[in-house]
């Protein structure tokens, strides 16, 4: 069995009974300095695990995109929950800039080829920064209500890149998340009240009017400029290389 795989299964069979908090605490005490991140988009509902990972260790690597087409109010926002709850380890990792000047040298490959934008200034970043500092696990803020692929996701699983990734608030629903999310006080996103609930890039994320799913305003425009096109439902950085193969360049 592979290091990694032994980790897995001791950190699951010790730890599967516990609480979004107390899971975080248990990872922050069973993997070494550096091998344990979290990864956040500092979108709609992203403070409470955000806080939660602060209460456990605010010295934690938190992993953010920076694709540089984010809306300006979430860059606000990551300089306001880093105050707010103390969060001193936010990295920001952004494309290589090689890759844009040769592939999205204007800016607008989110118009011809959604997934490759989403590779360049996502999973590609993402995983560079894995493979150098050789992290063992991440903390994301996935849940199963979100989308068909995530319902089969489990709090404490392998990824398909060799990860153990933990999902905390995986069964959550989403009013449990809102209840939690006042109950903490937290700074609420500003685009939240316009009708954003699931924000990621500027130019693949619209409102949602009352009554849509949370997600139905990502990547919303995809079938304007790709007529054929399947409704893309997920960025990529948890998916499995076999299933982002076509994203790359
Ligand atoms: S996405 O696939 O649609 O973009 P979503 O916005 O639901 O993902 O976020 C799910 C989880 O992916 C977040 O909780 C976070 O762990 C991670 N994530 C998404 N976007 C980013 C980002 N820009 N930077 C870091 N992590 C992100």
């Amino acid at each position: 069995m592979s290091e990694i795989q032994t980790l897995f299964e001791e950190f699951k069979s010790k730890n599967s009974h516990l609480e979004a908090e107390e899971l975080i605490d248990a990872a922050d005490k069973f993997f070494a300095k550096g091998k344990l991140v979290s990864f956040s988009s500092f979108g709609s509902w992203s403070a409470l695990l955000l806080d939660m990972v602060a209460k456990v260790n605010n010295e934690m690597p938190i992993l953010f995109l920076e694709t540089q087409k984010h809306f300006p109010e979430t860059l606000q926002y990551v300089e306001d929950i880093k105050q707010c709850i103390q969060l001193r380890n936010v990295i920001a990792l952004k494309p290589d800039d090689k890759i844009l000047t040769n592939i999205d040298p204007q800016g607008e490959l989110w118009k011809l080829n959604v997934d490759r934008c989403c590779w360049i200034r996502k999973v590609e970043p993402l995983d560079r920064y894995i493979e150098e500092t050789s992290v063992q696990a991440v903390i994301t803020g996935r849940r199963a209500y979100q989308t068909k692929e995530r319902q089969k996701m489990e709090t404490i699983e392998m990824d398909d890149k060799g990860k153990i990734r933990l999902n905390p608030l995986a069964f959550w629903s989403k009013d449990k998340i809102k209840e939690e999310f006042a109950k903490r006080s937290l700074l609420q996103h500003p685009l939240v009240e316009q009708g954003y609930h699931s924000i990621g890039c500027a130019p693949c994320t619209r409102a949602v009017n009352p009554g849509e799913d949370e997600r139905s305003g990502r990547w919303a425009h995809v079938t304007d400029y790709q007529p054929n096109a399947l409704q893309k439902t997920e960025c990529g950085i948890h998916l499995g290389a076999e299933e982002t193969k076509d994203w790359v360049i």
